[in-house]
């Protein structure tokens, strides 16, 4: 099926994509690379988590969508919603390209987010459309009294031009309520400097331009993605995925709030996630009180751009979401990132070590803690440790020819993540420097194709595809140099959510 190229209803463009989504999506089930816990929309293409938001005591997660081909396309909002963060059901597509603003095969209903409005669910969206070469960014608001069928704003645009803060590179908005008023942050950028822009309004349709919340010193990127701010204990945190920044992709920054000048002063930097496929972290305010953030796994080659979009599209499908994680501040005043408690659902048979040594070239682990869908929690000790490297393989063929591997060098005190023997197509390797400690922590995911890895209390992350084959399921522990003592050591093969 096929975009439809001219001026349609919102409903048949929405009942055109649903059975263009309809037509395929069994076949996209069968696929063995298809995840068993992390959300994948039915079929095609995904990207940014949009709108997260938890509404009349469900979570609801859209995201951008292309419902025709595995590949970026004309954007739609995809929607599912989930009682407990893990298990996700998937809903009507909401937001289809159908207006002056937004119908565009290059561009369509860009990323945004979702607030309560006295019981109306309120998506403000970036609506993208190209006129003689150039890119036309609107804000606008589309609303739904059920939180499923949703209608566009007969005003929109809310905002229709960028101010002169700004450039054309106008996106993404993120709204919150702080006292009576709501507030929205867009991400653009001035003489190339990515930035934040913050709005003002009482009713969110009537918007007025406060000024720039923050911007970059000209080290930070040239334009922020999917900025995101809000409240952290007595602070504030704005997060945004710079483009133009190498290698870091999901940026936060925390500081304060100063709503009477409307500037955000920070004085922390950190990475969100340093993977290679961690981008446009959303975040939200969950039913219990936790601030909980969702990524989206972008599973392309960056380089060059729009021309490689991984082994599942093949499979008719492309991209994921991460697990959730929460955000908290930690006792020295930076993030950490755990991943949500209710994830322990997922958790079958369990496999403890504790209190033995990781010999150089003695396998320690049995052949039947293997699978393609782990969760590893070790405590490694460090102080006195005499040897030169430990770590993980990971989904391993039986040869070991094909691995991903997972270690820490205890003198540049640094975790890699390689994947040049993964699967012959990811390839990369990534160091990330732990602050030095005692003991060496690491909790792992693994699903299918992907793995997300926590160390340093949760401080770091990491979170990367790899497509070996479904047989590549075997784990090594290992140490180089010298005898590692470990503490403890609990592996659980973990079920299918879906
Ligand atoms: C980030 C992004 C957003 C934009 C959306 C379009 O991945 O480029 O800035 O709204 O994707 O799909």
């Amino acid at each position: 099926m096929e975009l439809p190229k001219t001026k349609i209803s919102h409903r048949d463009a929405l009942l055109n994509a649903e059975s263009s989504i309809a037509k395929i999506k069994d076949s996209v089930n069968k696929d063995l690379l298809r995840l068993k816990y992390h959300f994948m929309a039915p079929a095609y293409w995904i990207n940014d988590p949009n709108g997260l938001i938890f509404y009349k005591g469900e979570y609801h997660l859209f995201y951008q969508h292309y419902p025709y081909a595995p590949q970026w396309g004309s954007m739609h909002w995809g929607h599912a919603k989930s009682k407990d963060l893990v298990h996700w059901e998937h809903l009507p597509i909401a937001l289809a390209p159908s207006e002056s603003y937004d119908l565009d095969e290059k561009g369509g209903c860009y990323s945004g987010s979702a607030v309560d409005d006295n019981g109306v669910m309120s998506l403000l969206y970036t609506g993208t459309i190209i006129r003689d070469g150039k890119v036309i960014q609107t804000q606008n608001l589309a609303t739904s009294k059920d939180g499923i069928t949703f209608e566009k704003y007969e005003g929109n645009p809310v905002i229709s031009s960028p101010p002169e803060d700004g450039s054309s590179n106008f996106r993404d908005p993120k709204v919150w309520k702080h006292e009576d008023t709501w507030y929205m942050i867009i991400g653009s950028s001035k003489d190339e400097k990515g930035n934040a822009l913050l709005y003002k309004s009482p009713d969110l349709r009537q918007w007025d331009y406060v000024g720039v919340l923050a911007e970059s010193d000209g080290t930070m990127g040239t334009m922020w993605e999917c900025p995101d701010f809000f409240p952290l204990g007595d602070r504030y945190v704005l997060m945004f995925s710079p483009m133009g920044m190498g290698d870091r992709k999901a940026i936060y920054l925390i500081g304060d709030m100063d709503y009477e000048t409307g500037k955000f002063e920070w004085d922390v930097i950190g990475d969100v996630d340093t993977g290679f496929e961690y981008y446009a972290p959303q975040s939200f305010l969950d039913g219990k009180g936790r601030r909980v953030i969702i990524a989206w796994l972008n599973a392309w080659d960056w380089m060059p751009w729009f021309k490689n979009f991984g082994p599942t599209s093949k499979n008719n499908w492309c991209g994921a979401m991460s697990t959730p994680r929460t955000v908290e501040l930690d006792v020295d005043g930076r993030l950490k990132f755990p991943p949500v408690e209710e994830l322990k659902v997922l958790r079958r048979e369990h496999y403890h070590h504790a209190n033995t040594k990781v010999v150089p070239g003695v396998p320690l682990l049995p052949e039947y803690v293997g699978s393609d869908c782990l969760e590893i929690k070790v405590e490694l000790q460090l102080a006195g440790c005499q040897a030169e490297e430990v770590g993980f393989v990971l989904r391993a063929s039986k040869d070991r020819e094909q691995q991903t591997l997972l270690s820490y060098n205890l003198q540049s005190k640094e975790l890699r993540f390689d994947r040049s023997k993964s699967d012959g197509w990811s390839g990369g390797i990534q160091t990330v420097r732990l602050e030095a400690s005692e003991t060496l922590q690491l909790h792992i995911f693994i699903d299918t194709c992907v793995i997300e890895v926590y160390a340093d209390n949760y401080r770091v992350a990491l979170t990367n595809n790899i497509y070996p084959d479904p047989s590549s399921v075997h784990l090594d522990l290992y140490a180089v140099g010298d005898i590692v003592n470990l503490n403890t050591l609990d592996i659980w093969k973990l079920r299918s959510a879906w």
